[in-house]
């Protein structure tokens, strides 16, 4: 892992507001936020009991991985992708590729 990681310390929802959507609601928020105000930072890093079965199966489906375990907690991390190597330009290359069937020249 290089770079710093944001940590989630701890996410509730009121018990009487569970499966309503909030939860997802505010880690899409979370995920949303961090990459917006600190790109280079390597991703978001949260932890859970491995009992719980609703952590994992929300943080899964949110693109969160587990990947390790700190004090009997199991860790999972959501990367933040290195940007793209199809830089527009790069991607206008190949297209010119696709429409003429030949390297496109550099100058
Ligand atoms: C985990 C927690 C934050 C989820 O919040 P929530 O608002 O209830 O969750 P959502 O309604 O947004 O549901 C998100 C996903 O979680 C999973 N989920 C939620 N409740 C579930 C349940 N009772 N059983 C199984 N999966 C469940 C589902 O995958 C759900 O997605 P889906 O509705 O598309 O199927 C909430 O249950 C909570 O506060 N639990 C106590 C504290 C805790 O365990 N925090 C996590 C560790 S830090």
């Amino acid at each position: 892992m290089n770079g710093k990681a944001w940590v989630v310390a701890i996410l509730i929802i009121d018990k009487h507001h569970q499966r309503k959507g909030y939860g997802r609601a505010a880690m899409e928020q979370v995920i949303q936020q961090a990459r917006t105000e600190a790109p280079d930072k390597s991703g978001i890093v949260i932890s859970y009991r491995p009992s719980n079965v609703v952590a994992e199966r929300l943080y899964t489906s949110l693109g969160f991985k587990p990947e390790g375990e700190f004090e009997g907690d199991v860790l999972a991390w959501f990367r933040f992708q290195p940007p793209s190597v199809y830089t527009p330009a790069r991607a206008l290359n190949l297209l010119d590729v696709g429409l003429t069937g030949r390297l496109p020249s550099r100058s």
